[in-house]
């Protein structure tokens, strides 16, 4: 008999559900018996002990289905050793639901912020294996994480959109993506949709340069350009700034967003209507792609093989086409951001498509 605890953390993405039901079925369809405990809205269910017992019923239907069954919450990692409001100590506290429960190990989906958790559980002596759940792609260990490609598939049918409004106004659009600090769903999205300028926060922006793009394109007779904007793009200026007076600058609230500051300067300096389209959490939302439904599926099948194995302390990630494990304390705690000098990069630069350097 095993007892699996299972919760999914951080924002959530297209595919939790299906990885969750890879795990459970692989568990179902082997000798073992097993008990599963399904842990509410992420770190916080195992930390106050709201749980459900769940069986192999509870994952059947929900391949498709956006969303995690298990809800989820944002529990940073900045204040994980800091008591609640209460005085709990919140390590203490997911340590002792999980021994009173008498688990065997515990099955955690998640970003960044929660594999820095799930590492330091790993570390206090608990059984851990993880999924690397984010639309950003940006974990370290693992060359894509389920969410991704659906949230390729939302933002790139925002621009095409875009794309066919923009073709019959003369305007520049300004589409705004999700990706927190990377630039992997912008840059994808951007190229999948024909953007004519992709900006990311790993190539800071100089905007005479996105204005001469611009002005390059109506010189040659095109009457709208489509800029594919990542949140967290920056200005070469502002790359400058130090961390403190960046976030000062962004406390001001001057513009929404970037995109916002982005459309400002270019309608200043060139007298152009710009327009800025935020397709936000749509991109987090709906049925998971195909592809990550077969993907989620797969990582959680090696999930599922890990704990019959009783090997824990370990990432599911996917390298080199192939299903792999990384060590936890590997993938914690490290940013996997895109190198300005990828090749996917300067394949973009040849196809004309300008990043502001
Ligand atoms: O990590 C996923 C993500 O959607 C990022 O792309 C975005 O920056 C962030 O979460 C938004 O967070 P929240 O849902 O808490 O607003």
């Amino acid at each position: 008999m095993k007892r699996i605890g299972m919760l999914t953390s951080g924002g959530d993405c297209q595919a939790l559900n299906a990885a969750m039901r890879g795990v459970v079925k692989t568990l179902d369809n082997s000798k073992e018996e097993v008990e599963i405990y399904g842990f509410l809205d992420g770190y916080k269910g195992l930390i106050y002990g709201h749980f459900q017992m769940l069986t192999g019923r509870d994952f059947s239907g929900i391949l498709t289905k956006g969303g995690t069954i298990l809800g989820t919450s944002r529990t940073p990692f900045k204040t994980i050793n800091e008591p609640d409001e209460n005085g709990l100590n919140k390590v203490e506290a997911m340590k002792q639901n999980y021994y009173k429960l008498q688990l065997d190990c515990l099955v955690i989906l998640g970003g960044n912020g929660t594999h820095k958790t799930a590492n330091l559980l790993s570390q206090e002596g608990l059984n851990v294996v993880t999924l690397p759940k984010t639309i950003d792609n940006d974990l370290w260990g693992t060359d894509m994480t389920f969410g991704f490609q659906s949230a390729v598939n939302i933002a790139t049918d925002a621009i095409d959109c875009i794309h066919t409004t923009a073709a019959s106004h003369a305007r520049v659009f300004i589409v705004e993506i999700m990706g927190h600090k990377v630039g992997w769903l912008p840059l994808n999205a951007g190229m999948a949709g024909g953007a004519d300028i992709i900006l990311i926060p790993e190539i800071p922006y100089d905007i005479d340069k996105v204005i001469d793009k611009i002005e390059e394109r109506d010189k040659r007779g095109s009457r709208f350009t489509i800029i594919a904007v990542a949140e967290g793009a920056i200005s070469k200026e502002d790359a400058q700034l130090s961390k403190k007076d960046y976030k000062k600058k962004q406390e001001k609230h001057e513009y929404p967003s970037v995109s916002y500051e982005i459309a400002a300067a270019i309608q200043e300096k060139t007298g152009r209507e710009v327009r800025v389209t935020v397709p936000g959490h749509m991109q987090r939302g709906g049925s998971p792609c195909p592809y990550d439904r077969v993907f989620a599926s797969r990582l959680g099948s090696e999930a599922g093989k890990l704990i019959l194995d009783g090997q824990y302390g370990f990432m599911v990630g996917y390298k080199n086409r192939e299903i792999v494990r990384v060590p936890l304390e590997d993938v914690a705690g490290k940013l996997k951001t895109l190198d300005p000098d990828a090749t996917i990069i300067q394949e973009a630069k040849l196809l004309g498509i300008c990043f502001g350097d």
